[in-house]
Parts: C-alpha cells; sequence; structure tokens
C-alpha cells in the first residue's frame, strides 16, 4: 500500500458511513426551515463532501478517480434526499396552512339562525294576553315624564320620602327637577284616569329608569306592568283573585301568591305581593332566603288623593292597582340568576328561551 492510500482509505471510510447515516439525518428534519439550516452541511460548502472534494487532488490519479466517482454518487444520493424531503416538507406545511385557515362553513349552510323575541318581550307579551283575557285594555305612557306624574299626582309631594328611595334621572329641560325618566309605570294610572273613562281596567307595560349602579338584580333600565281597576264597588278581594288568577296562568299549578301589608304613598291599604318560591317550590332556600316565598310586586286600593287629583269621585269610584318587574318576572320563571344577562346579548343566553 503507498502512503497516499492511508488517506483515501480512510476516505472511503468515512464516505461510507455518511452515506448510510444521511437518510436517517434528512428523515430527521421536521420543517422546511429546519432542512434549509441543515442544508450546508450536507451538501453545502460546510459538509464533509466540500472536504473531500478538496482532498482528491491529494490522491494518486487512479485513487481519485475511484474515490471521485463514489463521491459523485454520494453528493448526488444526498441532493435527491434533501430535494424529496423538502418536497415532502412544503407539502405537509401547505396542507397543515390550508387545515388552520380552513372556515367551517357549515354553519351558515342553514342560513342564519332564524330570530326571535326577547324573553323579556315574551313575558310582556304573555303578561298582556293574561289580562286581556280578564278584559283588560293594554295602555302606554310616555317614559319621559313630569314630576307631577311620576310623583305628586300619586300623592307623593316634593318633600316625600318615598322620592328619594327612587332615585331618578332628571332631564335638563324647563324648571329645575320639572322632568324625568319616569321610575315606575304608575304615572300611567294618572293618564288613564285623567281621561275621565270610567270604568277603568288597563295594564300598562313599559320600561323605568333609575339611577341605581346594576348588579346580578338591578339594572339603571328595567321593565315593570302597571295594573288598574277602576269600577263601583272595587274590594280587596277582587286584588287578591286578580293576583292569584295571573300568576297561576304565568307559573302554572304549584305556584300560588300570598299579600303582605306594606306601604306605597298611592294605595291605601297597601301591600307586597309574594309568590312561591320557584327554586324551591316553597321548600326554602338561600334565593328566598328559606321563607319559600319571592316577593315579585306591590299593590292596594287607589288612595282617594290619587282619584281626586285626577278628577274622578272617590264616593262613586274605587279601585285597586298592582305594579312589579317583568324582568324579575321572567328571571323567576326561568331561574335567570343574574339580571345583567338579560341585556349581554350573548346568542348562547338568547336562544334557550
Ligand atoms: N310603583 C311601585 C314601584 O315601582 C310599584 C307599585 C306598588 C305599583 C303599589 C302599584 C301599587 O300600582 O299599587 O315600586
Amino acid at each position: 500500500m503507498s502512503a497516499m492510500s492511508e488517506p483515501a482509505s480512510s476516505v472511503a471510510e468515512e464516505m461510507a458511513e455518511f452515506r448510510r447515516d444521511a437518510p436517517v439525518r434528512v428523515a430527521e428534519l421536521a420543517s422546511l426551515a429546519e432542512l434549509e439550516d441543515a442544508v450546508p452541511s450536507l451538501t453545502g460548502k460546510r459538509s464533509p463532501l466540500a472536504g473531500w472534494k478538496r482532498a482528491l487532488a491529494g490522491l494518486a490519479p487512479d485513487e481519485r478517480r475511484a474515490v471521485g466517482l463514489v463521491l459523485n454518487e454520494v453528493a448526488n444520493e444526498v441532493d435527491a434526499l434533501v430535494a424529496l424531503r423538502r418536497a415532502d416538507l412544503a407539502a405537509t406545511e401547505r396542507r397543515e396552512r390550508v387545515a388552520l385557515d380552513r372556515l367551517d362553513l357549515t354553519e351558515v349552510l342553514d342560513g342564519p339562525l332564524p330570530g326571535h323575541l326577547h324573553l323579556v318581550t315574551q313575558v310582556r307579551e304573555e303578561l298582556e294576553d293574561v289580562f286581556v283575557g280578564m278584559g283588560y285594555e293594554v295602555a302606554d305612557g310616555p317614559e319621559a315624564e313630569t314630576e307631577w306624574y311620576n310623583f305628586t299626582a300619586l300623592n307623593m309631594p316634593r318633600d316625600h320620602a318615598a322620592r328619594s328611595n327612587q332615585d331618578s334621572f332628571y332631564l335638563a329641560t324647563g324648571d329645575h327637577e320639572s322632568h324625568l325618566l319616569r321610575t315606575q309605570t304608575s304615572p300611567v294610572q294618572i293618564r288613564l284616569l285623567e281621561r275621565g273613562v270610567l270604568p277603568l281596567y288597563a295594564v300598562a307595560p313599559g320600561r323605568v329608569y333609575r339611577r341605581d349602579t346594576s348588579d346580578a338584580r338591578h339594572l339603571p333600565v328595567f321593565h315593570q306592568i302597571e295594573g288598574i281597576a277602576v269600577d263601583r264597588g272595587v274590594t280587596f278581594g277582587d286584588l287578591a283573585g286578580t293576583i292569584e288568577t295571573f300568576v297561576a296562568a304565568i307559573f302554572g299549578s304549584g305556584i300560588s301568591s300570598r299579600l303582605r301589608p306594606a306601604y306605597f304613598p298611592f294605595t291605601e291599604p297597601s301591600a307586597e305581593f309574594e309568590i312561591t318560591c320557584t327554586i324551591c317550590r316553597g321548600e326554602g332556600c338561600r334565593t328566598c332566603g328559606q321563607t319559600g316565598w319571592i316577593e315579585l310586586g306591590g299593590c292596594g286600593m287607589v288612595h282617594p288623593a290619587v282619584l281626586e287629583s285626577t278628577g274622578v269621585d272617590s264616593e262613586t269610584w274605587t279601585g285597586f292597582a298592582f305594579g312589579f318587574g317583568i324582568d324579575r318576572l321572567a328571571m323567576m320563571r326561568h331561574e335567570v340568576e343574574d339580571i345583567r344577562s338579560l341585556i349581554e346579548n350573548d346568542v348562547r343566553f338568547l336562544t334557550q328561551f
């Protein structure tokens, strides 16, 4: 063996090893980026192939040819491996990109979700239906009221304590505190009585406004429904019967109502009406404070001062009135825990009703 054959044979061994390992090394490259990073050390200037090519010059001519042939083969093989792997990775990465970008169009295949009335509107319409069934008319009143309709005519003069319980949004029109967003639907009672058409049986649903910070039980804008019945010989018993009837119609059997003494300036006597707790059905739970009852609204016999303030003769006519929150009633019926979910416009919530 010549002195030159030593490096030649060790080069041959190294090339054989490189050739054997190349497919595994190339297969391990997991992305196009990794592959491009590895190319210089596989087939480029920093690869052993480049070193061996340079070393050819020092070999004897016949060895140079033999080693050169193999070197070419190995270089071509590795080039081919890299090209194949590059095509593979490019295809995979394109597929992944397309999958990521793909829009799920099945959602719109059936067309957009059909809309429906808001839960509060549904309940309002049901209440209207129940009362229309009992011979009531459905009335309406302005949301921007004068303090006379919202308070004074309802037997709540300017210094009346009850005014401060209903923190108001006053409007910057006219005199100081002369106009406000109604804090209750009760002013519609006055507007109906003023018409002077008796007997009167009416309900008036609508928005009311109070300067409350919203929390799970309060919103600054919510809904009430007012009821008023004025006729000859109307009694407190008629009031109790009317409330029992509408509670049964809205909540079904198993939920009943009861009245408890209370105070409202525009009724005398006044009562709060409660219904069986819809969560525990009267057993007692956290929602009803273990009482089995939940307060729904206020009611009473229309105060003679209210009748007189609208020119109705309180000797001839008597009546009852009631008012309660529609949102609260909807919450109780559907076990909605947070009143704010009614106004958040989350389709996942709204589509349940
Ligand atoms: N307006 C009262 C409120 O918002 C509710 C109310 C109580 C209405 C008694 C009535 C009534 O008609 O008689 O708190």
